[in-house]
Parts: C-alpha cells; structure tokens; sequence
C-alpha cells in the first residue's frame, strides 16, 4: 500500500499523514525533512555526494550517522530547504533514497511532489489546499510564534519558490483528490481522507 500526500507548507500533510499511517498500518515519511537535512549538510560544507541521508522507522532522520531530527524545523531551514530544493542533482538522490524506502513496505509518504514524481504509480494520492492565510495561523499555533505577518510572508516566499521551480513544482498530480481544508478542524480532514483510502483500498485493505 502506498500513500501520497502532497500540498504546500502548513497544510496539516503530517498530521493527516501519521493518522493514516496509524490507522492503515504503513510507515510514515516526510520527505521535507530530507530536504532540511540535505541544506543543513550544505551549511556544514558537506558536498553533495558524501551526503548520506537515512530516516529510521521511528521517524529519526541521520545525516552522515548524527541524528539531527531535532535541528531540522526552524524558520531558518524552512527557507533553506526550499532553496536547495530547487537543485535537480539533490532532487535526483533525494527521490532515490524515497523510492527505496517505498519499496521496503507499505508507506505513507508526504511532501510536494510524492503523487507527481516520486511515487506515480501510489494507490492513493491526496493533495492538501488551504488559504495562506489559513496556513499561516496553524503554523503560528504549531511553533507558538506570535508573529502572524512574518509567517504569511514566510510562507509566501516559500509557496512561489516550491511552485514555480522548474524541476517537480508543486502540483497535484492528475489522479490526485483534493481536499480542500480551509473549513475543516483537523479531525474532519483526516476522517475525509481516512474514508477515501478505505474506498479506494476496498478489498485490498484487511485491517479492521
Ligand atoms: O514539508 P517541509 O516544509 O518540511 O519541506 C521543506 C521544503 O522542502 C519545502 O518548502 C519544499 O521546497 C521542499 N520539498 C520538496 N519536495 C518534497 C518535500 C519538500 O521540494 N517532496
């Protein structure tokens, strides 16, 4: 069983994607966080290819052997991570190390361009869409910041480079369900997206 779960920054795309790893027995994989990885490797002096990246099933995430999960999501790699994501040779290793891992087992796997690139042939794909301004306030209360506009702007910066990179923008892919968030607690979309993989998934899913 694969899973793709695409859509831009904030959506709720880890939220969403834990539930249903947790619900359909599958591995969970953000992929930005390889990203974040591979630009903190960057700001080490770290070529890009003694860069190894590997991502435990407990969701650590090594570079070159050192764990450095807990460094990863901050504002300042929020932006470097999408600078070198732009990069076709990282996007090139980065979607290897992710079909690699999809071929290990059952996976739900998030990121911007799972359903478009990375995993075409996923037997579900979700796309996220809300506002900015929507996305803004959750990511304001997820990190507890305070600064409303700076994360609008942000995020802005970020959308417009992730969607118009000429490498994997971000999009939905043609197959792909939209789940449009902006009226939804985070409760209802992980029970509209839940419903859509036991549909799709019908006879092949022996869960209970
Ligand atoms: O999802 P997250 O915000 O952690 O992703 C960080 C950045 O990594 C994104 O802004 C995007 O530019 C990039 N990314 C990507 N493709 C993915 C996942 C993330 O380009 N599959």
């Amino acid at each position: 069983m694969k899973i793709a779960i695409d859509g831009p920054a904030a959506v709720g795309k880890t939220s969403v994607g834990r539930a249903l790893a947790e619900e359909f027995g599958g591995r969970f994989v953000e992929t930005g966080k390889m990203y974040r990885a591979v630009a903190l490797a960057f700001d080490r002096g770290i070529p890009l290819d003694e860069i190894r990246i590997e991502v435990t099933t407990a969701e650590r995430f090594l570079l070159n052997g050192e764990d450095v999960t807990d460094r990863l999501h901050t504002p300042e790699y929020d932006q470097k991570s999408s600078q070198v994501a732009t990069l076709p040779e990282v996007r090139v290793r980065l979607v290897e190390l992710q079909r690699e891992i999809a071929e290990q087992g059952d996976v739900v796997m998030e990121g911007r361009d799972i359903g478009t690139v990375v995993l075409p042939d996923a037997d579900v794909k979700l796309f996220l869409r809300a506002t900015p301004e929507v996305r803004a306030r959750r990511r304001v209360a997820q990190r507890e910041e305070d600064d409303y506009e700076a994360t609008l702007a942000e995020l802005g910066r970020r959308d417009e480079r992730d969607a118009s990179r000429a490498v994997a923008p971000l999009k939905p892919a043609r197959d792909a369900t939209i789940i449009d968030t902006d009226r939804k607690t985070l409760a209802e979309v992980i029970s509209a997206a839940s419903n859509l993989v036991r549909e799709r998934l019908g006879k092949r899913w022996r869960g209970g």
